[in-house]
């Protein structure tokens, strides 16, 4: 008898610990650390938005009040690519998750720090300087000469430095965009033989407009034009694909757009939101293409003689590659791709490869959920490199110029989410070393190396340009 009591006694004891210990730490889910876990990687470590838009600026484009945010949180709004949540967090960590906005919320308005104007890497001391400020969302620079530098914002604007002063007037008649979630002005590239012929490239979100719907579908195009009297003209399309491949989402459009030694010109175009398409050659997204600089397909390209493919298809597999540079000996072409949560990578692209995304990856969904358990099959090429966590590359250059000697050849890798500007070294197509040259100074949505030599840095939040020199 007493034993039985005894035994009761043992097992309520038990029920208890059971109980206080999942009483413990379901009390208070660690919001902050959820947030950074499934949130930071679009929305920003502190909030203030990046590829998705800023949590605390006030503006609830889907409705403020808790209910609506908790909603948007637990289904995801898929044409955006704002997923869903409900399978990875409970209510009560949602509920949490909402609480740490709303009080993010009411300290926002606290002053950002100051750029450093000083910082110190493994190899130099370097001064850092505003190039540009006030931008809206810059996306891209390039260079037309030592004097003049073209920056796209990604509402619809190309802007132009000239000798160090930001013209208060954008490009008139450049491409109208459509301006909505990743999409907009993208890339700008100058032609490498600009001087003899003038023209300049851009990379945008195109809609439909014979569409009769509230949601016209988008893709990316590419145009080419010349800039007379501060008038874009002249103009040339390059690619547009087929009407019947564009997508309503708004999201991974890609897109750089790099030349090769040979007259190549090469640009890539995100999943826009559909990773099965990736590994379709007959539809433009999910890959890289190569046409000639006037939009011929070049008759070397890998599938041209597929009847099924698009045939200015160079890779496929690619999920959102944010980042493309081509090396100045070997000529070969590098890529940084957006991946999952966990699947950054950088490839060096080579024809008619497959780069395995969505039926391989390192990553998985943002919400946590599993996209596939497969890093490896045989067809598909492993990265040259992955980050894990991801850091959210975006922009790419080989480091090109004479002012930082030892940092010849190697690559600078810009980061959105990290705030950050990476410098890997490659040997043999391993990176063997890699550093942080710069941090925390705004999101980096593009870097590149100056006809001066100097390193440019394209920032978000805050919109500007900064140039990195070696201390004298
Ligand atoms: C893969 C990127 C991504 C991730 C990860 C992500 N979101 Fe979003 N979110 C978006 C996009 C895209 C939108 C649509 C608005 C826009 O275009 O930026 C959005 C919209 C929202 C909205 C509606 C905003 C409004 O203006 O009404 C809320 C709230 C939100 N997200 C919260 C979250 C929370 C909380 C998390 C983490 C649990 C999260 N999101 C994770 C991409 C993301």
């Amino acid at each position: 008898m007493k034993s039985i009591i005894q035994k009761a006694g043992s097992i309520l004891f038990l029920l208890f610990l059971i109980f206080s210990f999942n009483a413990k730490t379901n009390a208070q889910p660690d919001a902050a650390a959820l947030y950074q876990q499934y949130c930071a990687q679009c929305h920003g470590s502190d909030l203030n938005g990046g590829n998705a838009t800023s949590l605390v600026d006030g503006v609830w484009q889907f409705g403020a009040e808790d209910g609506y945010v908790i909603r948007n949180i637990k289904h995801g709004i898929p044409h955006l690519g704002m997923p869903s949540y409900e399978r990875s967090l409970t209510d009560e960590e949602i509920r949490a998750v909402v609480g740490y906005i709303r009080e993010a919320e009411k300290e926002e308005g606290a002053v950002k720090p100051p750029a450093p104007e000083m910082v110190e890497t493994m190899d130099y001391f370097m001064e850092v300087e505003t190039f540009a400020d006030n931008l809206e969302i810059p996306w891209a620079i390039d260079f037309i000469d030592e004097n003049t530098a073209l920056i796209t914002e990604r509402p619809g604007r190309l802007r132009i430095v000239e000798n160090g002063v930001l013209q208060a007037e954008a490009v008139k008649n450049t491409p109208q965009v459509l301006h909505e979630g990743q999409g907009g002005l993208l890339d700008v590239a100058v032609d490498p033989e600009y001087e003899r012929n003038g023209w300049i490239y851009l990379a945008y979100s195109h809609e439909l407009k014979e569409y009769e719907g509230n949601r016209p579908p988008a893709m990316t195009r590419l145009v080419r034009g010349k800039i007379e009297n501060n008038t874009w003209t002249n103009e040339e399309l390059l690619f547009e694909a087929p009407p019947e491949t564009y997508r309503t989402t708004r999201h991974h459009y890609g897109c750089r757009i790099v030349f090769d030694p040979w007259g190549y010109l090469y640009f890539a175009i995100g999943d826009r939101g559909a990773g099965y398409q990736a590994q379709d050659f007959s539809l433009p997204n999910g890959k890289v293409h190569r046409i000639h600089k006037d939009g011929r397909i070049p008759e070397n390209n890998p599938f041209l003689y597929d009847d099924e493919a698009m045939k200015s298809i160079y890779s496929l597999g690619n999920r959102n590659i944010q980042g493309m540079a081509i090396h100045p000996e070997t000529g070969e072409l590098w890529t940084t791709e957006h991946g999952p949560m966990g699947g950054d990578e950088l490839n060096m692209i080579e024809s008619g490869k497959n780069y395995g995304w969505e039926t391989i990856t390192y990553g998985r969904n943002y919400n946590g959920t599993i996209i596939t358990e497969l890093t490896h099959m045989p067809g598909m090429e492993q990265p040259n490199f992955y980050w894990k966590p991801s850091i959210a590359v975006c922009g790419l250059d080989f480091y090109r110029g004479n002012l930082f000697e030892k940092w010849k050849n190697r690559l600078l890798v810009g980061a959105l989410k990290y705030e950050e500007v990476r410098l890997l070294q490659i040997e043999e197509e391993r990176v063997v070393h890699e550093q942080v040259i710069f941090k925390g100074a705004g999101r980096v949505r593009d870097v590149s190396t100056g006809p001066d030599g100097a390193i440019y840095v394209v920032l978000n939040n805050p919109g500007k340009v900064v140039r990195l020199t070696p201390e004298e």
